[in-house]
């Protein structure tokens, strides 16, 4: 067995000098692969993204990337690795236009973004359509396309989503899971938080179920589904 292209692995620790919120929690993603995180609000699946993503100070644990312990880098530096992050709040700036956030999401970059910005349009029609609109006048469905695109823009190798579907229709959600699976497919890692747990489990390579900061269940999306416990627990029934 090889190992996962990201994995935060063992990973116990919690915000500054409180108590811990993760024990011994590990989440991970191979290349190309899609893997969602699920579990009760509070269970700390937030906060297990914020960890691999370097803002959290671990107590116990590594976060490694293709190999390499990065256990230590800044959120800048991981992102410099080829790492991307959409947060659960706050992903997108609504006072400018939905093209000056995708040229933000390009800042660390030094070479010519046209073509990056193209595939986020064909990705996204109507975020071309918009281009020159406001990001803070879109629909919840559009900005969570703003926040994916702009993430997108740095040319990922992993793309990290914090609940990419909070507070969209079924169709909208629907509609961003098959995006999110051509991104997927063009060989960019998915690691996703979803409350919709049923539909993003159909759609996950790998499953995990996080209960109090620790895996209570991890398999196949598929396994998951079809699980008696973690349905009657976790997807009702
Ligand atoms: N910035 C923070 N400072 C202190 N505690 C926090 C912070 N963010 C979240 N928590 C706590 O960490 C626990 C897990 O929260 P979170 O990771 O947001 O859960 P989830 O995303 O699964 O709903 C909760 O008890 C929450 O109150
Ligand atoms: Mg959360």
């Amino acid at each position: 067995m090889s190992l996962p292209f990201l994995i935060g692995e063992q990973m116990t620790g919690g915000y500054g000098r409180g108590a811990d919120i993760l024990h011994v929690c590990t989440i991970a993603v191979d290349e190309g692969q899609i893997a969602v995180i699920v579990g009760p609000n509070g269970a700390g699946k937030s906060t297990a993204m914020k960890a691999v993503f370097g803002m959290l100070n671990l107590r116990e644990g590594s976060v490694r990337l293709d190999g390499e312990d990065i256990t230590h880098l800044s959120p800048q530096d991981r992102v410099a690795k080829g790492m991307a992050f959409v947060p659960q709040t706050s992903n997108i700036f609504t006072s400018m236009t939905v093209e000056e956030n995708l040229e933000m999401g390009a800042f660390l970059r030094r070479d010519d973004i046209r073509g990056t910005m193209a595939q986020v349009y064909d990705l996204f029609p109507i975020l071309k359509e918009k281009r020159r609109q406001a990001a803070g006048e879109l629909s919840g469905g559009q900005r969570q396309q703003v926040a994916v695109g702009r993430a997108l823009m740095t040319r990922p190798r992993v793309l990290m989503l914090d609940e990419p579907t909070a507070g969209v229709s079924p169709i909208v959600m629907d509609e961003l899971f098959d995006r999110i699976i051509e991104v997927a497919r063009s060989g960019i890692s998915i690691l996703m938080v979803e409350q919709n747990a049923r539909q993003a489990l159909a759609i996950a390579d790998k499953g995990y179920v996080l209960v109090q900061g620790a895996n209570a269940f991890t398999d196949t999306g598929k396994a998951l589904l079809a699980d008696p416990e973690v349905r009657q627990s976790f997807l009702g029934g």
